[in-house]
């Protein structure tokens, strides 16, 4: 099983990429599951111009495909301005329609304080219904607090970053991709050069 975390932060050094690290080490715990990180802050991605998802190439291609190979997926952001970051959106605009169905997501989230905790659910969970895939229970979100010197240091954040793996990893081994309601909708997109 291939677990792909995905941090959208542009920052760097990167509390979410700390914490969604956490989650996939844990991830590749499990037999048969490997896991690896997609850091947005290192990839030169295009900005959506609306053409069909096929036609991009280069840094942008090798994202959508690698997002497309994914079994399972672990996504993190940091809050900006209460939502997830551009750089992250610019990723889900790029997508196929179809890149997530059926697959099971961890959401992490990461803030300057907890104001922003209920983005989860009413910024991040909604996009994972766009894309017909299973936001699974238990999405983690850290403070500013919850670090220090470059360390994710609150065991009780950890403890969720480890069971929202576990929870990723058995949903992904027990619900078949196929399941009734994954079929994403046929929305056309514009081909290169078309108005
Ligand atoms: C442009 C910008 C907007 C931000 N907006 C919010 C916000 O709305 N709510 C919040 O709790 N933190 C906000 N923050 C703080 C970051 O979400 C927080 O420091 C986060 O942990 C940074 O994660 P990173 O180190 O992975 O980039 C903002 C930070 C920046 C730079």
């Amino acid at each position: 099983m291939d677990v792909l975390g995905i941090s959208g932060s542009p920052s760097s050094p990167s509390k979410t990429v700390l914490a969604v690290e956490i989650a996939l080490r844990r991830a590749a715990e499990h037999d048969g599951v490997t896991a690896e990180l997609l850091d947005l802050r290192d990839r030169d991605l295009v900005f959506s111009d609306g053409r069909d998802p096929g036609d991009y190439t280069g840094d942008t291609r090798a994202a959508i495909d690698r997002v497309v190979a994914a079994d399972a997926l672990v996504v993190g952001t940091p809050m900006y301005r209460g939502g997830y970051t551009g750089r992250l959106k610019n990723l889900f605009d790029l997508l196929p329609n179809d890149a997530l169905a059926g697959k099971p997501v961890g959401l992490v989230a990461t803030g300057g304080t907890d104001h922003h905790y209920l983005a989860l659910e009413h910024e991040l969970k909604p996009i994972v219904g766009f894309f017909r895939a299973w936001a699974v229970p238990g999405a983690v979100y850290a403070n500013n607090t919850h670090f220090s010197a470059g360390e994710l240091v609150d065991d009780g954040v950890r403890a969720r970053l480890v069971d929202l793996a576990d929870t990723v990893v058995t949903f992904a081994r027990r619900m078949p991709r196929g399941a009734a309601g994954a079929a994403a909708p046929d929305i056309p997109r514009k081909s290169a050069g078309e108005a």
